[in-house]
């Protein structure tokens, strides 16, 4: 079941609830296969969100990124919250977000611009745990991953971190450095996350190994277990590397955003002995591609446009200020700071 804006609906879909209006009269009741007259009505009352049977009922043409997100972020919100009370998981709910998610990601450009615009939109572990599965989604495509692995790389992102609301909510939101006593505690959110994850069976052991191995590092100064050497299983490589991305360009409570270029230099800095080469090698090299036309704010405070990226040297690309060009790749002094659009 799923639940899902009124705005996005198209007739013919199937109400997985009863629907009441805001006196507590019924509207429809479960089962009911929508019509247009019933959902002009549903407009008409303002009624925001339903829910439906499952994701093979969502109209899937016309949506938008956005209402997508939303409703991905929605249901993200209800398990991981619903997960801390002690209410199991439900492999509909996991399986009908990654479905929709897998819908978006085709066109990589794009996607980066939405996630930005998404960023602010709410608590860091919800959408972080989104743009992680999107990003996951988006790195298996690169890869020619088929149906089956872009849908549990899918996952792998999405539950990566479960194992935070589990963690007090007063260390993971600390605004100031963490002592070791409450980073020891953050780091239990591997174990915890697993522990949480292998109680089902329908969850792989991929997925639930990308929970407990996200933040091992090749050269053994990664947790819960410093295990030495590149991970074999691929959904921790791609978890690990999307998780670095992703945090890196985000605002955090204790640190504020960088910018893709700057998450990209580091990516590739922590290929060498840290994260898979065989991954953030692919992301490096694509990632810094979607930049070129884009508008960005230099080190120097100047605007300029980025007009072409150097393969050997992506993050440092040449950038168009009014009629002057910066070269960045040998102008090692000017940074980009930021991408504006
Ligand atoms: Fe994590
Ligand atoms: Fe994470």
């Amino acid at each position: 079941m799923l639940k899902i804006k009124v705005s996005s609906l198209k007739p013919g879909v199937t109400l997985g609830k009863d629907l009441f209006s805001y006196d507590s009269k019924l509207l429809l009741s479960k089962g009911t296969i929508i019509t247009q007259e019933q959902l002009d009505s549903l407009r008409m009352r303002r009624i925001d969100d339903v829910f439906i049977m499952d994701s093979k009922t969502i109209v899937k043409s016309g949506r938008q990124f956005e209402d997508v997100y939303g409703d991905s972020l929605d249901v993200v919100k209800s398990f991981m919250l619903g997960a801390k009370l002690g209410k199991p998981l439900e492999f509909d709910e996991i399986s009908a977000v990654t479905d929709l998610l897998l819908e978006q990601v085709f066109e990589a450009s794009d996607l980066f611009r939405q996630m930005r615009l998404m960023k602010e939109k709410d608590d860091y572990l919800f959408t972080h745990s989104v743009n992680v599965a999107l990003l996951c989604i988006l790195v298996g495509r690169w890869l020619k991953c088929n149906h089956e692995i872009l849908k549990e790389l899918g996952q792998a992102g999405l539950l990566h971190d479960i194992g935070k609301v589990f963690v007090d909510d007063s260390i993971l939101n600390k605004p100031d450095k963490l002592t070791e006593t409450e980073f020891n505690e953050v780091k239990k959110h591997t174990l915890l996350g697993y522990n949480f994850l292998t109680q089902y069976e329908w969850i792989s052991s991929n997925i639930t190994n990308s929970a407990l191995m996200h933040h091992e590092r090749a050269d053994g100064s990664g947790y819960p277990m410093g295990t030495k050497g590149y991970s074999k299983n691929l959904y921790v490589s791609v978890v690990a590397v999307a998780d670095v991305y992703d945090a890196v360009t985000s605002d955090r409570v204790y640190s504020s955003k960088r910018s893709p270029y700057t998450a990209a230099e580091i990516l590739w800095q922590e290929s060498f002995g840290k994260l898979d080469p065989r991954i953030s090698k692919v992301f490096y090299d694509k990632i810094t591609n979607f930049y070129v036309g884009n508008e960005v704010l230099l080190s120097n405070d100047e605007i300029g446009i980025v007009i072409y990226v150097d393969p050997s040297q992506p993050t440092r690309p040449i950038v168009m200020v009014g009629d002057d060009f910066y070269n960045l790749a040998t102008d090692r002094s000017i940074t980009i700071m930021e991408i504006i659009d």
